[in-house]
């Protein structure tokens, strides 16, 4: 359920950097003129059309679809265009009759009247292809009790119809082929209903189709080769689709959101990818897809969010991947088998904010180039096989708090120099410690060892040498030490901490189980409940 909501409120964060997303899942006003709509200016509606009629066919055929969703109180209504309820729309045409161009069902939300519909016996009257003029139909939960397919009728309602919105409604079956024939359609929205069988071949009709949300169904078999020039979202997600992503979604140039998350796709994440030039979301996570990531993504300067974990890419990250997404907030790349070292440029980008890399095999030392992440507010490295010094200063460590994750890793280490105290506060969290330091720390750094190990012998003030052989402010007994075999100058540390780093990592433990094993700490109940909240 944390997986959800986190999802959810990814969702809902990427919706605020994506204002056009919005507009998508409710109705589109398809002309762009509302003022135009009889619902709109309603005490426009007397003063101006006087001696204006409801197209008669229109005015039984409305009534027959209301009766149809337990909306019987709509027959009482003499003209139902002038019936004023929201949900309906209509235009008048040069002879001052008016048709009906929109009809919603649902409630939607707090703001919405739109008539809702009793599930125990809704349904889609067929009176609905009576309406030659209709633009906008619109259910939302309404058939959730009686589940039913998609009337394959619906494809008579033709090339005049721009959005077909049938949401939450519980319709099982697959998508009907007839759907085929609506080829004006603009938006096509059957989120969340339990249709299987495959996305329908005739969908390649829908030439001017800006938005397809066909996410959270049962749908089988492959992505269609579709070129929908105008298509702006693609959101597969939550279905059971297979096979490979088809090269030809480079032709839809228009794409600014593409989620086919939560799939069982599989093959590489095509090139051509790199050619939608206007994306700002890409979410591919959750399937079965295999790397190496395509350096032509680097084309995506538009790109606000690129998602690709829980996928089998297992392959180094591109160094050069990263050096032209200037708008680049959220990278996640977690449990994707990556290895390797993290490149550098990651940490260049500009306006990155979340950065997920943990589950991986991501080796080496995190860059120093970290050390100016400064816009980071979330970053994820845990559960690899880093080691060595964390490049981050203080105040990263303590905005970030528990939004920064390390643990799991072979070795990282603070380094006194970067600001703190004895006290690393979440670091420790993590089971990070300070490094062994060769080179003398800052006096500051001294002085707080020494008060901390008060009259403690082998601290000099000098900040010489850091023996801390102590177990004072440590209630538990010392841990074993890793066995030096070098000669160097280097002192061991007694700390809290197994971790040990830089050159004493190196060097085989006095322990009988292998160091990997013996290095990781136990993941505590709240963690396990945190990382479970992964993306
Ligand atoms: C679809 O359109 C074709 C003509 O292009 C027509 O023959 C057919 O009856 C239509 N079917 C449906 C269900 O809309
Ligand atoms: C779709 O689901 C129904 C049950 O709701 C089932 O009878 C039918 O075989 C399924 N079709 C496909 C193509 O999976
Ligand atoms: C990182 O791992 C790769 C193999 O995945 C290895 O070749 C490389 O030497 C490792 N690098 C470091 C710094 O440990
Ligand atoms: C550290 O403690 C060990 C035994 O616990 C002792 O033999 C050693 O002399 C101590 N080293 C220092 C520098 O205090």
């Amino acid at each position: 359920m944390s997986l959800f909501l986190s999802i959810l409120t990814l969702t809902l964060t990427l919706t605020l950097f994506i204002p056009t997303c919005l507009s998508f899942t409710v109705i589109m006003s398809d002309s762009g003129v509302p003022s135009a709509l009889v619902d709109a200016p309603q005490t426009g509606f007397s003063v101006n059309n006087n001696g204006a009629t409801t197209d008669r066919d229109e005015q039984q055929a409305v009534y027959d679809i209301m009766k149809a969703t337990g909306n019987d109180w709509a027959t009482d209504i003499p003209d139902v265009c002038r019936g004023r309820w929201h949900g309906i729309e209509c235009m008048p045409d040069k002879n001052n009759v008016f048709h009906v161009v929109s009809l919603s069902f649902g409630a939607l939300s707090d703001d919405t009247a739109f008539p809702t519909c009793d599930p125990t016996r809704s349904y889609i009257s067929p009176s609905i292809t009576k309406l030659p003029h209709i633009r906008t139909l619109f259910f939302y939960r309404c058939f959730t009790d009686k589940p039913q397919p998609i009337p394959p009728f619906l494809g008579l309602m033709g090339p005049t119809l721009q959005t077909l919105v049938l949401r939450e409604n519980g319709h099982v079956g697959p998508i009907p082929t007839q759907l085929g024939n609506l080829t004006g359609l603009r938006v096509l929205d059957l989120h969340k209903n339990n249709l299987n069988g495959s996305i329908p071949v005739s969908f390649s009709r829908f030439t001017g189709l800006k938005s397809l949300d066909l996410s959270s169904n049962k749908l089988t078999g492959s992505i269609p080769s579709f070129a929908f020039p105008e298509l702006t979202i693609l959101d597969l997600n939550q279905n059971h689709l297979t096979g490979s992503i088809p090269t030809e979604i480079g032709n839809c140039g228009s794409l600014m959101k593409i989620d086919l998350s939560r799939n069982r796709l599989s093959g590489v994440i095509p090139d051509s990818i790199g050619g939608l030039t206007s994306l700002i979301l890409m979410d591919l996570s959750y399937n079965s897809l295999s790397g190496p990531i395509p350096t032509s993504l680097n084309n995506l300067d538009s790109l606000q969010a690129l998602i690709l974990n829980g996928n089998p890419i297992s392959s180094m990250i591109p160094s050069t991947a990263f050096d032209k997404f200037k708008s680049l907030m959220i990278l996640i790349l977690s449990d994707t088998d990556s290895y390797g070292p993290i490149p550098e440029s990651i940490a260049r980008l500009p306006n990155l904010r979340i950065l997920h890399l943990d589950r991986n095999r991501l080796n080496g030392s995190i860059p120093t180039s970290f050390r100016n992440v400064n816009g980071l507010s979330e970053l994820r490295l845990n559960d690899n096989q880093l080691m060595g010094p964390i490049p981050f200063d203080k105040e990263i460590v303590w905005r970030m708090r528990r939004k920064l994750k390390l643990e799991n890793n072979l070795g990282l280490c603070y380094d006194g120099r970067n600001g703190f105290g004895s006290d690393l506060g979440s670091l420790s969290d993590s089971g990070i410690d300070h490094c062994d330091m060769p080179r003398p720390g800052p006096a500051q750094m001294v002085q707080h060892v020494a008060t901390t190990n008060e009259g403690e012998p082998g601290l000099a003030n000098g900040g010489i040498s850091y023996s801390m052989n102590s177990t004072a402010d440590h209630p538990h007994p010392p841990q074993p030490l890793p066995e030096t075999s070098s000669s160097s100058s280097l002192s061991l540390h007694q700390t809290k901490s197994t971790q040990m780093c830089q050159t004493s990592l190196h060097l085989p433990l006095k322990n009988t189980q292998p160091p990997h094993q013996r290095l990781r700490r136990p993941v505590s109940r709240r963690e396990e409940t945190y990382l479970s909240g992964v993306i």
